[in-house]
């Protein structure tokens, strides 16, 4: 028996028909001697019947049915009974009546139900574990087609304006400025390494050195990263780079593959421009660089009106030198009980802060241990900056500026989750102006707020030998609805810049710069276009256009938060010769 029809595809217009589907066993009941079958495959549903009065054979068989039993099935369309008809599904007004059964294949009893509901209590760990089963399930197919659209929206845009897909190598090397890799070694090449690449960074500015101008990739990329739910090992970019352009023409290009893309995988109009924000201003306002600016509740500066403060705790933070006072109206959460305090607290101290004033305004009171030191002035700035009205709470942070744009920045975050703020609409925001060089606290060094390819603000340059933690990098990231979709920059392609921002500004010895990038700098004497590039997180991408905030919901095969694949069950010990002969001891000791 052969297939003619899918399963979501049967309508009124084909009552009469005779037609063969083949499918799944989605679900069977038996009433009064008639045996209704719901025959699923990719394109949805459709309702067997197996009536003993029209075939017996095929009504006997249907009895031994199972769940996701694989089934052909020859029979005629016909109109559903009155009152049978089900408007939910598309195939709702018709059904099969069986004339031949077939079963390609049973099945043992699937570990949870092939449906929404199953896959919620079956728990994220056994739909890993059977992931083929959960890919069944109807939403997470959906994904995978919407994940299939999205790319060919993309290749297509790609293609349409002159861009060539260029696969980049796998197997690279390792460069421990970025995030820590995976490495391969090599058996031919004792004690030496490949490094599975964390981006094809190098690689497509190369392809810009070798003229190919306009590059494009859906890449994959490795980092041994600590893993969450917007993280994976191994992730998909949106790649691509391109010569003889400025910031301008990359803004106009994203907008526009975004737009295409809402538009197949949404069917919206998202209004391009996208608005633009400066790092600083990301920062002072939000807390962080990749802001949700669909509400509110933003970060207030109050350090110029607390600097002859009263109140301990906010004074030494303004006579510290690179201190802060700044504050943020959770309006209507006076009603914050004791517990969620003390919470907000420690979530703050976890994050460096050494505490969290707050003000509750209730009653016509402001009630707070840390009122009766404020001055008149410093309770009316309080009142205009923050529009401070009966049932709000204001809560303060005290310190380096850093430290407050973080904890103020996840506060907010945190108090519009509690307050359940209403959040829709697509912010799409490009942020710019990133510093060139970040102080790294971890490493005491400064390292590059992104890679060390990206090049200066033109007006910035001269600041690089002076002053370069004031110059500002020619990168930008997109930004939507607070998630960090993607990030990339005008590189530097002059090869005297290049080897200054190495060996003076990031302070990378010149033997240990050479060795780790000698050939982009020859690559660059031998006519470098003044190039740039981004890539975008398809993967992150997805999640949003799926609605989800797991990424592992739109990928086929993903690994769990501890970079363990369930069901081939990888990665796993290998044999004794194995390593011998890529010249490999075990230490697990250490
Ligand atoms: P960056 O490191 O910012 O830039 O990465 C670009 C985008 O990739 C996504 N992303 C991830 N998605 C899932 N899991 C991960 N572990 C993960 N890490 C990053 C994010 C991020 O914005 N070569 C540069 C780009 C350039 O300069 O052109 C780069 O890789 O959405
Ligand atoms: P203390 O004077 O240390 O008892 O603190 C009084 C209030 O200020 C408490 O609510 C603390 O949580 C808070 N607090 C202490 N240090 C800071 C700080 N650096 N920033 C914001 N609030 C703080």
């Amino acid at each position: 028996m052969k297939r003619t029809q899918n399963c979501g595809e049967l309508r009124a217009a084909q009552i009469g028909k005779k037609v063969t589907l083949a499918g799944w066993v989605h679900a069977r009941r038996d009433l009064g001697g008639i045996v209704f079958i719901e025959l699923r495959d990719r394109e949805g549903n459709t309702q067997l019947v197996f009536d003993p009065q029209h075939n017996k054979a095929s009504w006997e068989l249907a009895q031994s049915l199972r769940s996701e039993f694989v089934i052909a099935v020859e029979g005629q369309v016909r109109q559903r009974p009155e009152g049978t008809i089900n408007p939910k599904l598309p195939t709702g007004e018709v059904e099969l009546l069986a004339d031949t059964l077939e079963i390609l294949n049973p099945s043992e009893t699937p570990p949870f139900q092939i449906d929404e509901s199953g896959g919620a209590q079956a728990g994220e760990d056994l739909r890993l574990q059977y992931r083929y089963l959960d890919l069944r399930r109807p939403s997470m197919a959906k994904n995978l087609k919407l994940r299939h659209k999205v790319a060919k929206t993309a290749r297509d845009y790609f293609d349409a304006n002159g861009f060539l897909e260029v696969e980049t190598p796998i197997l690279f090397k390792s460069t421990p400025e970025g995030a820590r890799e995976y490495l391969v070694p090599s058996r031919v090449n004792p004690g030496k390494f490949f490094a599975l690449p964390q981006s094809p960074q190098q690689f497509k500015q190369m392809l810009m050195v070798a003229g190919v101008e306009r590059y494009f990739q859906l890449a994959k990329c490795f980092r041994d990263e600590d893993l969450r739910a917007d993280r994976q090992p191994e992730f998909t970019q949106i790649d691509l780079e391109m010569s003889f352009i400025d910031r301008e023409d990359m803004y106009a290009l994203i907008e526009g593959l975004l737009a295409q893309v809402w538009l197949a995988a949404r069917g919206e109009k998202i209004p391009t421009p996208f608005p633009r924000m400066p790092y600083i201003e990301a920062m002072e306002r939000f807390g962080v660089d990749k802001p949700d600016t669909r509400f509110g509740m933003e970060l207030v500066d109050f350090t110029a009106d607390f600097k002859e403060s009263k109140f301990k705790v906010f004074r030494s933070a303004v006579d510290t030198a690179g201190g802060v006072v700044k504050a943020l109206n959770a309006k209507g959460f006076a009603c914050a009980t004791q517990g969620q305090i003390e919470q907000l607290t420690e979530t703050a101290k976890s994050f460096g802060a050494k505490g969290l004033a707050f003000i509750k305004v209730e009653g016509g009171e402001w009630k707070s241990p840390i009122v009766k030191f404020f001055s008149d002035a410093e309770k009316a700035a309080l009142t205009s900056k923050l529009k401070i009205e009966e049932g709000d709470l204001i809560l303060f942070g005290a310190d380096q500026r850093e430290i407050v744009w973080e904890v103020l920045g996840r506060i907010r975050l945190i108090v519009a989750d509690i307050l359940k703020l209403e959040r829709t609409g697509w912010n799409f925001l490009w942020v710019v102006d990133f510093p060139l060089i970040t102080f790294d606290r971890e490493a005491n060094r400064y390292l590059s707020t992104h890679h060390p390819f990206t090049a200066a603000v033109a007006e910035d340059v001269p600041l690089l030998d002076t002053d370069p933690t004031k110059v500002r990098g020619q990168h930008y990231d997109i930004v939507l609805n607070g998630v960090e979709l993607g990030g990339g920059s005008i590189r530097i392609h002059q090869p005297d810049v290049q080897k200054k921002v190495f060996e003076d500004v990031l302070k990378i010895p010149a033997d240990v710069a050479q060795s780790r990038f000698g050939y982009m700098l020859q690559a660059f004497r031998y006519g470098a276009p003044p190039h740039g590039g981004i890539a975008l997180g398809f993967d992150r991408l997805l999640a949003i256009l799926c609605g989800t905030s797991n990424i592992r919901d739109v990928i086929a095969f993903p690994k769990t938060a501890k970079a363990v694949d369930l069901m081939t069950n990888s990665p796993a010990e290998v044999e004794p010769k194995q390593l011998r002969d890529l010249h490999i001891k075990l230490d697990l000791e250490s």
